[in-house]
């Protein structure tokens, strides 16, 4: 996409038992995977992310359920429907995300590309097209 985001569509090992699939760093997302979290009992109508960050690269998973994420650069905003434990989408550094319309009982599984840094988020929209409007510039 514009933002640089996009769909990945991950390996599946489909089986009578139960579905599986696996994410490689390096393999199947471009880069090694730092850190693993996930967020769950979201109640209906809530909203997670409002951020970008400097430097940390994402792939975010629908482990369950769905949800939308909306990505913007301040200038192109791009909506995208996750509901398959099969497909994650990549989001790389600068961009800025909001998840909503969680279904009841989603898991958004997100791998990261660094440890938790709160210095390297932006929470404050302005701040961060302000930002990005200068990183293009240069
Ligand atoms: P935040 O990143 O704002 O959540 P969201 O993805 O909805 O925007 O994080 C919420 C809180 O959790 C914040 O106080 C920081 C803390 N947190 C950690 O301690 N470690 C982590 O890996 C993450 C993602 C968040």
């Amino acid at each position: 996409s514009a933002l640089g985001c996009r769909i990945v569509e991950l390996p599946r090992v489909t089986d009578a038992r139960g579905n599986l699939t696996f994410i490689e760093g390096g393999e199947h997302v471009p880069f090694d995977i730092a850190r693993v979290y996930y967020l769950y009992d979201v109640p209906g109508g809530e909203f997670r992310g409002g951020h970008a960050h400097r430097e940390l690269e994402q792939l975010i998973v629908a482990a369950a359920g769905s949800f939308d994420v909306v990505v913007s650069d301040g200038v192109t905003t791009e909506r995208f429907f996750l509901n398959r434990s099969y497909y994650g989408l990549y989001v790389p550094r600068m961009v800025w995300r909001e998840l909503e319309d969680f279904s009841s009982g989603s898991v958004c599984l997100v791998l990261a590309s660094q440890r938790y840094d709160e210095g390297d988020y932006y929470r404050d929209h302005d701040e961060f097209v302000a930002a990005r409007a200068a990183a293009v510039l240069t």
